[in-house]
């Protein structure tokens, strides 16, 4: 069996995520520099990767900034299923305080937009020092809250549920080296 198996189309290929992350953080070198000058050296922007999903996307993402940047991980929970979404805790919190820190956050995809809210109201309140966000996918058809949104990879106006590149099935996919919609009814791989 092949992980691909129960792929519908591929949506972002990986020269299309390679060249855009490349803009995306020569993007937001240029603006940490002209906001912050010499300011790095000392007090590095701190980069908030979303687990799981946005790893892979993190990595990538801080190879791309040639300015002295940190990183760090938060994981956000609903305490409810997918049909009553529910509350939203923090599962994991970051290492390191991030008051007076520059904070960008990053993220895989933005759907409902509840859970980057509750990230940015939550650093907020820290007193992060600046607070922007990066989000690789915005995806608008289900957008329930108004977040904002400093650097977007691509735009998805469609309702569709994507995978790869970090994003998930039921656990499974982050691993495609693409991002790519599923097959309806295909889920594991198994009843492909
Ligand atoms: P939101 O709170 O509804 O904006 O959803 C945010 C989280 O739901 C994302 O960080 C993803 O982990 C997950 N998510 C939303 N849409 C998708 C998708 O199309 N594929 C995989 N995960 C998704
Ligand atoms: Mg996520």
């Amino acid at each position: 069996m092949r992980l691909n198996q129960s792929l519908k189309q591929v949506l972002i290929q990986e020269e299309q995520l390679r060249r855009k992350i490349e803009e995306l953080g020569a993007e937001i070198s240029e603006d940490y520099r002209e906001m912050l000058g010499e300011a790095p050296w000392e007090r590095p922007p701190l980069a908030v990767g979303v687990l799981r999903g946005g790893v892979i996307f993190l990595a990538d993402l801080v190879r791309a900034i040639d300015i002295p940047v940190g990183y760090d991980f938060i994981t956000v929970s609903s305490y409810g299923n997918a049909t009553s979404p529910g509350e939203l805790r923090l599962l994991k919190d970051l290492v390191d305080p991030v008051e007076g820190r520059d904070v960008l956050i990053v993220e895989d995809i933005v759907d409902t937009g509840r859970t980057l809210q509750f990230i940015q109201k939550t650093l907020h309140a820290r007193r992060a020092r600046s607070l922007k966000t990066c989000a690789l996918i915005d995806k608008r058809a289900r957008r329930e809250v108004e977040v904002e949104l400093d650097y977007v990879g691509f735009r998805l106006e469609e309702d569709e549920f994507l995978v790869g590149y970090g994003l998930d099935y039921a656990g499974l996919y982050r691993n495609l080296p693409y991002v790519a919609s599923l097959k309806p009814g295909c889920s594991t791989g198994i009843d492909a």
